[in-house]
């Protein structure tokens, strides 16, 4: 289908046949630039950033890179390809015709699934919206500002399914996606994760690593999906995503070896000193982290997650690749629970335990991201000591809510936990000493201190380039 970019909403749905929701959509944009003035990237307005923008749904689309002031950037509405005769994968309409429209009988499920998706969008604009204040460098800048406008794409991408499939209801729920705010304590995110703050590139690269990832999982779930426009809006998606995750991994990899030359050159491990960050913070931020995201995947008991499979709305990771019948209707999957004081597996059906399951992809997926930094810490002489917590550390949702575990997967007593809480998860103290750490490094092939160089430019670009025109 080809990509309209003459049209004050750049698509390749054919928006312009559609006059009534091409309409809806125009309606809906100043609310969402207003949105983007006063929550979106603090005083930014003014800066030109050198952008990618999509202007095809192809691996050449991508090819745009040109300076944007943000409030100017196409925020555009695009699908990936059909695929010709698509049909349903999994669940009981496994084997049928994709649908191209909202089935009535779903329609209630569908609606909540793109909702859930699309808060998380805006969510995470604002949660990092005074990052840049505090920049390492216009390179990490660019990156900052690249990752927010695509989390602003990818909520027209959510605004565009409720407005051209959910009627009334669906232009309900546009609006209150701009309604609802990151940390608002009356209109909260739906998910507690999208509720935290990011006050410190620390945190904003252990964003991109974590709750990327955990976007990049439950879109590759409804990239499944038997709704084709809904599958086709997350293909798409991911192909973004997998940029957020590289400013993720590659961020907290140049933290980690410029700590460890810090701890080569000075022998020691506590590197605050010589501006560092020390590896003992860096693990308390991967623990908090990875158990807030963990919390994303839900319940390890869903039957709202069974429906969703049966139904044919949502499937599991790289669904097509698992040699099994595709509908779960005998199988069973381990799960840990709770079991006299300690933690245990038990087999739960399939079906119900498919949160679980996305949950330990997501885990797997972690892990070769944290093998990595151990190997950065390995080739300079440092043994590994980064690790994922328990499963069952931290957590707020399903079995081990509100109760106490290490991060070894030890159960403790409330007491023990209050005693080494500030072991394991960032305090007060680490975010006051990030904060003052980190002071804004805006002039072009400078870095700060705290963190080593990037390998290479953006777009062929050398690291000198001035990726941000301040105004
Ligand atoms: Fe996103
Ligand atoms: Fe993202």
């Amino acid at each position: 289908m080809a990509v309209d970019l003459s049209q004050a909403i750049p698509n390749n749905v054919a928006l312009a046949d559609d006059r009534r929701l091409q309409r809806a959509l125009e309606h809906w944009l100043p609310a969402y630039l207003r949105w983007w003035r006063e929550l979106g990237p603090a005083e930014s307005a003014l800066h030109e950033v050198y952008l990618r923008t999509a202007v095809g749904v192809d691996a050449r689309g991508w090819a745009h890179f040109d300076y944007v002031r943000m409030p100017d950037y196409r925020w555009g509405i695009f699908l990936a390809e059909p695929e010709p005769d698509r049909r349903i994968g999994f669940g009981a309409h496994r084997g049928e015709p994709a649908w191209q429209d909202v089935p009535g009988e779903y329609r209630a499920e569908l609606r909540r699934l793109v909702v859930t998706q699309g808060d998380t969008e805006p969510a995470s604009v604002e949660q990092q919206r005074r990052l840049g204040a505090s920049c390492p460098s216009l390179y990490d800048l660019r990156n900052l500002y690249q990752v927010n406008v695509e989390e602003g794409r990818h909520l027209w991408a959510m605004v565009y399914l409720l407005h051209a499939y959910f009627g009334r209801d669906g232009r309900e729920e546009a609006v209150a996606l701009l309604e609802r705010h990151a940390g608002d304590p009356d209109r909260p995110r739906i998910l507690q994760a999208f509720n935290e703050r990011t006050e410190d590139w620390l945190s904003f690269f252990m964003f991109t690593f974590f709750q990327d990832r955990d976007g990049k999982f439950q879109l590759a779930a409804l990239a499944e999906s038997g709704f084709d426009p809904l599958a086709r809006t997350c293909r798409f998606m991911l192909t973004e995503e997998a940029h957020h995750m590289f400013v993720g991994e590659s961020g907290l990899a140049r933290i980690v070896e410029r700590s460890a030359e810090l701890m080569r050159a000075h022998d020691t491990d506590a590197v605050r000193p010589f501006g560092g960050i020390d590896l003992a913070t860096f693990q308390k931020f991967i623990n908090f982290h990875y158990s807030i995201c963990l919390d994303l995947f839900g319940q390890e008991r869903s039957t709202n997650a069974a429906n969703y499979y049966t139904m044919g709305l949502k499937g599991r990771f790289g669904e097509d690749r698992i040699g099994d019948d595709h509908r779960l209707e005998t199988a069973r999957y381990p799960v840990l629970g709770l079991a006299e004081g300690a933690i245990a597996a038990t087999e739960a059906p399939a079906l119900t335990a498919l949160n679980e399951r996305l949950r330990r992809d997501f885990t797997a997926d972690s892990e070769r991201g944290i093998a990595r930094f151990n190997k950065v810490l390995a080739d300079r002489g440092i043994g590994a000591p980064l690790r994922l917590p328990h499963s069952a550390f931290h957590r707020r949702i399903g079995a081990f809510a509100g109760v106490h575990v290490t991060p070894e997967g030890q159960v403790v007593n409330a007491t023990e936990w209050q005693r080494r809480r500030e072991e394991w998860l960032p305090s007060a103290a680490d975010h006051a000493f990030l904060r003052d750490l980190m002071r804004p490094v805006t002039s072009p092939g400078h870095v700060a201190a705290w963190i080593a160089p990037p390998r290479r430019g953006i777009d062929g670009r050398g690291l000198d380039f001035a990726y941000v025109r301040l105004h």
